[in-house]
C-alpha cells in the first residue's frame, strides 16, 4: 500500500503526549498514504482519542511532529490551523451539529465561511452533499429531528463539504444499531472511493473496522502494538492483539482496562 512515489497525507514522527506528567502516547510514528483507510483500534485508555486529538490540532503533544498533507501542524498558530483546517474534514462522535440550524444550513456553514461562492451555487453543492448521504429529503429538519444514524450522515456530509483529501472520524458506530452501522460504513467507503479521500477512523467496533479499513493500527498503553493490513492483524500472534480482535475475556489485557468504557457509561448514566 505504501509507496515511495506518492507523498504521505499524514506523517506522525516520534509523538509523545502527557497529561499531568503521565505519558499517554509514547514514541508514535507512522505515515498514511493516499487511498489508505486506517482504523485506529485498541482497548480503552490506549490513547486512540488522544492521538486523534493531536492529529487534528486539538491537543498539543510534548514531543514529536505531525505533518498533514505536507504541512507541519502548528496547533498554536490560529491562522495556519484555519488554513489547514480547510483541507481535512472531521466527523465528530456526537455529530457536533448546530442545533439552531437546519441540516442544510449545517452543511452550508463551512462552504459559506471558506468560499465566496454565490448562494445559488452553495445551495446546489449542499443538495449534492446531502443527496450523497441519503438526507436530501431531510434538508430542512433540525438536528433534534434526526435519528442517531441520520445525525452521523449529516456530520459526514458536513465533514465532506469542502471536498477534503483527508477525513478523521471518531467512533462512527458509537450509539448505532448494527444496520445503521453497516449503512454508515458503506457511506464512508463510497466517499473514500468517489472522492479519493484518505481516512483515519477511531473505532471500538471490529466488524466495522474490518469493513472500512485497509490498514489497522492498534494502540496499547500509549504505543503502537500493531500496524499492518486487516489480514496481517488476524495472523498476528501477539496475545494482546489476539485477545483484543477476538474480544476474549481472558488474556493479558486486564478487565479494568477493557471495562473502562463501561465504567464511564455507568457514570454518565447516573
Ligand atoms: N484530558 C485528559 N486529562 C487527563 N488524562 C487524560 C485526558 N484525556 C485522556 N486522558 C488519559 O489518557 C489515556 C488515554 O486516553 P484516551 O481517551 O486517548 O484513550 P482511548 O484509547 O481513546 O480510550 P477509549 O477507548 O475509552 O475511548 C487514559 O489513561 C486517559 O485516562
Ligand atoms: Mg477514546
Amino acid at each position: 500500500m505504501t509507496s515511495s512515489q506518492t507523498e504521505p497525507v499524514i506523517q506522525v514522527l516520534s509523538l509523545v503526549k502527557e497529561y499531568n506528567g503521565k505519558r499517554v502516547l509514547s514514541d508514535i510514528s507512522f505515515e498514511l498514504y493516499p487511498r489508505e483507510r486506517v482504523a485506529i483500534i485498541g482497548p480503552s485508555g490506549g490513547g486512540k482519542s488522544t492521538l486523534l486529538a493531536c492529529m487534528i490540532g486539538a491537543a498539543i503533544p510534548e514531543e514529536g511532529e505531525i505533518q498533514l498533507l505536507g504541512e507541519t501542524l502548528r496547533p498554536r498558530d490560529r491562522k495556519a490551523m484555519d488554513r489547514l483546517r480547510l483541507r481535512f474534514g472531521v466527523m465528530f462522535q456526537g455529530g457536533a451539529l448546530f442545533s439552531s440550524m437546519s441540516i442544510q444550513e449545517n452543511v452550508a456553514l463551512p462552504i459559506r465561511r471558506h468560499s465566496d461562492l454565490a448562494e445559488e451555487t452553495i445551495k446546489i453543492l449542499v443538495a449534492m452533499k446531502l443527496n450523497q448521504v441519503g438526507l436530501f429529503a431531510a434538508s430542512d429538519r433540525s438536528p433534534e429531528e434526526l435519528s442517531g444514524g441520520m445525525i452521523k450522515r449529516a456530520a459526514l456530509a458536513r465533514a465532506m463539504a469542502l471536498d477534503p483529501a483527508l477525513l478523521f472520524i471518531d467512533e462512527p458506530s458509537a450509539g448505532l444499531d448494527p444496520i445503521a452501522v453497516a449503512e454508515i460504513d458503506d457511506l464512508l467507503l463510497k466517499q473514500a472511493e468517489t472522492h479519493d479521500v484518505a481516512m483515519v477512523v477511531v473505532t471500538h467496533d471490529m466488524t466495522s473496522a474490518y469493513r472500512i479499513a485497509n490498514r489497522m493500527i492498534m494502540l496499547y498503553k500509549g504505543r503502537i502494538l500493531f500496524d499492518g493490513s486487516p489480514r496481517e492483524i488476524q495472523e498476528c500472534e501477539d496475545p494482546v492483539v489476539q485477545q483484543f480482535i477476538h474480544g476474549r475475556k481472558d488474556g493479558p489485557i486486564s478487565f479494568q482496562e477493557s471495562s473502562l468504557d463501561f465504567g464511564k457509561l455507568l457514570l454518565e448514566g447516573e
